[in-house]
């Protein structure tokens, strides 16, 4: 697999899984890989780290729940690389735990706001230049959460099943112009997310998956790494498991 000649935008990238897409994305021979994360100063550090040389990697400073600053985003990365073919939607928050009725509407907006309003603001504001390439590839990052619930986050987990469906209709909408949308649906990958869900929850999380043990963020980013290539060729608009055989669909 080689993403040589490439440039990829992925969101939430300064930490977790989204790094280790970038530092997967690195070792696979991207043209340039732009780190965009609401965390300016740890998107800054682990463009320095993944990159010592500069040259490759841009950290761009951006909360995703502003469409000028996604619409900036994607401009920032074109006006430095050149172009732009692959969008790796990561970044997400789970929010705080608890029961439907004990969640408040500020709550239910900020993760709506974060994890399918910002991932809808960078697809669109990338569109027309995957479209002048005749080529792009999105991945957006779903959750087990989104396909099969977990209880205590639930607007977590309608945030990411509302995620897929974005993944599926927008695949239809652009199947024939060589842009291909596909999402994947981790289970517990060990990252500082977790230290947003209680230890009964994550315990919950790690009883459903038949390997017994949580999955770590460079397994993850083997699996967007194919989706992110050209090897990725007849796969749209699906959602593929990586949950250690918690779905089995
Ligand atoms: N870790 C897991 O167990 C797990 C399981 C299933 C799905 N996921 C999903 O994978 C993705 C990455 O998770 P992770 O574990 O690496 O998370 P993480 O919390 O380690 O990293 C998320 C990154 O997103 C950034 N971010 C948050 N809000 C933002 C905003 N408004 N604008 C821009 N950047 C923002 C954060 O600063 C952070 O760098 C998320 O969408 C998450 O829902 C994670």
């Amino acid at each position: 697999m080689s993403l040589k000649d490439r440039v990829a935008i992925i969101t939430g990238a300064a930490r977790g899984i989204g790094r280790a897409c970038a530092e997967r994305f690195l070792a696979d021979d991207v043209a340039g890989v732009v780190l965009a994360d609401i965390d300016s100063t740890a998107a800054s550090s682990a463009a320095v780290e993944l990159d010592p040389g500069g040259g490759r990697v841009l950290a761009v400073p951006v909360d995703l729940t502003c469409r000028a600053e996604v619409d900036a985003m994607v401009e920032k990365t074109v006006s430095k690389f050149g172009r732009v073919d692959i969008l790796v939607n990561n970044a997400g928050i789970a929010g705080p735990k608890g029961a439907l009725e004990e969640q408040t509407e500020d709550e239910l907006d900020r993760i709506f706001a974060v994890n399918v309003k910002g991932p809808w603001f960078a697809c669109a504001a990338a569109h027309s230049h995957f479209l002048e390439n005749g080529y792009g590839r999105i991945v957006n990052i779903a959750s087990i959460a989104g396909k099969e619930g977990n209880p205590g986050l639930v607007p977590y987990s309608m945030s990411k099943a509302a995620l897929i469906g974005m993944t599926k209709a927008y695949a239809k909408e652009v199947a024939t112009l060589g842009i291909l949308v596909n999402s994947v649906a981790p289970a517990v990958i060990e990252t500082e997310i977790l230290a947003q869900v209680s230890d009964e929850v994550k315990e919950y999380m790690i009883s459903k998956i038949p390997m017994g043990r949580v999955g770590q963020p460079e397994e993850v980013a083997e699996l967007v790494l194919f989706l992110s290539s050209e090897q990725c060729s007849f796969s749209t608009g699906f959602c593929y498991d990586i949950s250690g055989g918690r779905a089995t669909y």
